[in-house]
């Protein structure tokens, strides 16, 4: 397969515990014009070799059954989870990637060559504590690799996240190194903004050199807007953002909660569900007091919205009220793309500071697909044994070849 034009499926479930997205993407490392789908143009990753065309065959989505998607959610929690749950979620999920991947297969009609895999991430501490007399980083990423290689037939790259830690980085984030290809242009300044259950950015000044990438999470995407929504209304999530626009922001709530340690630390800095899960939407409900429950759902949006805002405000623009500043971009991706209220609210915390948001979709790539054609990347990547982290992203000291492979 070494230097030949490959189809990989990329293989992504977030924080979020939604479910499963597969995206199965051809890479070449030779640019190639006339491609039957949409093509993305891609920019070489300066000094490294790296794809040249990356394209698109197909993306899908599978839900994770709501049984499933509770025994997800109770792994995340590291103090009830038992380690026979764990041994038989981790297996359960690699039948469950591999039976996407071929769903998939079945679908577009397109057999895939190999399969990059990011597991389901039970546990992610990126920043060293100390440990039994020793001081780590740690990470979890469940979903066996073993199993997708003998159900879809071809080898499984998988784990990406602890090779970058071991090189002293945050294992996370790993997308820029798809930003940076990507959406890199001469004159505009570009966010990549993903709202997942998380939300993170990636930053890429004009005319960038890869070491100027700053990325880091900003703060809760999706995850607390879900967690009001489920509460109060029984569903997973807000969609397209209507019971949001109904209510009306409790902005002191706000103001309040931007205030806490994780906004105002500096990047890089990562966040999961042990920042904002449970504890967090706890507080989070005691801050809105007796409030009607739209207005609730409408705080959480405002809060992710602002957040975001904030953190660009405060660690991407130097100087916000400074003129003639290049054109700045937020390109925007993750389920959160598609909760208009959402992007409502951000567009009118960022237009202020010159930035205006357009959705990944317009660059052909769909806004859920994102991550998965992210791993798609960096399974490519290590299959011809090649570096795909970005080192300014994850504070890593060196590039390092992410992941591990198992063969059917
Ligand atoms: N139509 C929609 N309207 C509003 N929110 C949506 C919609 N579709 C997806 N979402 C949100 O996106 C989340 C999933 O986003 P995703 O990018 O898959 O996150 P993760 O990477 O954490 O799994 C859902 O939990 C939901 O909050
Ligand atoms: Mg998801």
């Amino acid at each position: 397969m070494k230097n030949k034009e490959i189809v990989v499926a990329g293989v992504m479930s977030g924080t979020s515990a939604d479910g499963i997205n597969v995206a199965f993407v051809r890479l070449s490392d030779r640019p190639r014009s006339g491609s039957r789908s949409a093509s993305i143009s891609v920019s070489a990753f300066r000094g490294q070799e790296c794809p040249r065309h990356i394209e698109l065959l197909g993306h899908v989505e599978y839900s994770y059954a709501k049984n499933v998607r509770a025994a997800v959610l109770g792994a995340m929690n590291a103090s009830r989870a038992s380690v026979a749950d764990l041994a038989q979620l981790n297996f359960l999920l690699g039948e469950l990637y591999a039976d996407g991947v071929l769903a998939a297969q079945r679908k577009f009609s397109v057999k895939v060559d190999l399969v990059a895999c990011h597991g389901q991430t039970l546990y992610h501490q990126g920043k060293a504590i100390p440990f039994l007399g020793r001081t780590l980083a740690t990470t979890w990423q469940t979903g066996e690799a073993a199993i997708v290689a003998a159900r879809v037939g071809v080898p499984v790259v998988s784990d990406f996240r602890p090779s970058d830690m071991a090189a002293g980085g945050k294992g996370a984030p790993l997308v820029p190194y798809l930003d940076y290809l990507l959406f890199r242009d001469a004159s505009a300044a570009r966010i990549v903004q993903n709202v997942g259950g998380i939300a993170n950015l990636t930053s890429i000044p004009a005319h960038a050199a890869p070491s100027s990438v700053v990325a880091f999470d900003t703060g809760p995407g999706n995850m607390v807007i879900d967690a009001v929504t489920e509460k109060f209304f029984g569903q997973p999530f807000d969609h397209n953002g209507k019971i949001a626009a109904s209510g009306k922001v409790l902005e002191p709530v706000v103001g309040k909660l931007l205030k806490r340690e994780f906004f105002r630390k500096k990047p890089p800095k990562t966040a999961g569900r042990e920042e904002f899960g449970r504890e967090f939407v706890r507080e989070f409900l005691r801050t809105c007091g007796r409030a009607k429950k739209q207005d609730i759902v409408a705080t959480a949006t405002a809060l992710t919205g602002a957040s975001i805002a904030d953190a660009i405000r405060r660690f991407v623009l130097k100087d916000p009220t400074a003129r003639n500043r290049p054109l700045c971009e937020m390109i925007l991706s993750g389920g959160g793309a598609k909760n208009s209220t959402l992007v409502t609210m951000l567009a009118a915390e960022l237009a202020p500071l010159g930035v205006r948001v357009r959705v990944s979709d317009e660059f052909g790539l769909p806004s859920s697909a994102k991550e998965a054609v992210a791993f798609a990347l960096l399974g490519y990547q290590t299959w011809h044994r090649r570096p795909s982290n970005v080192p300014s992203a994850t504070g890593a000291k060196r590039a390092a070849v992410l992941g591990k492979v198992s063969f059917p």
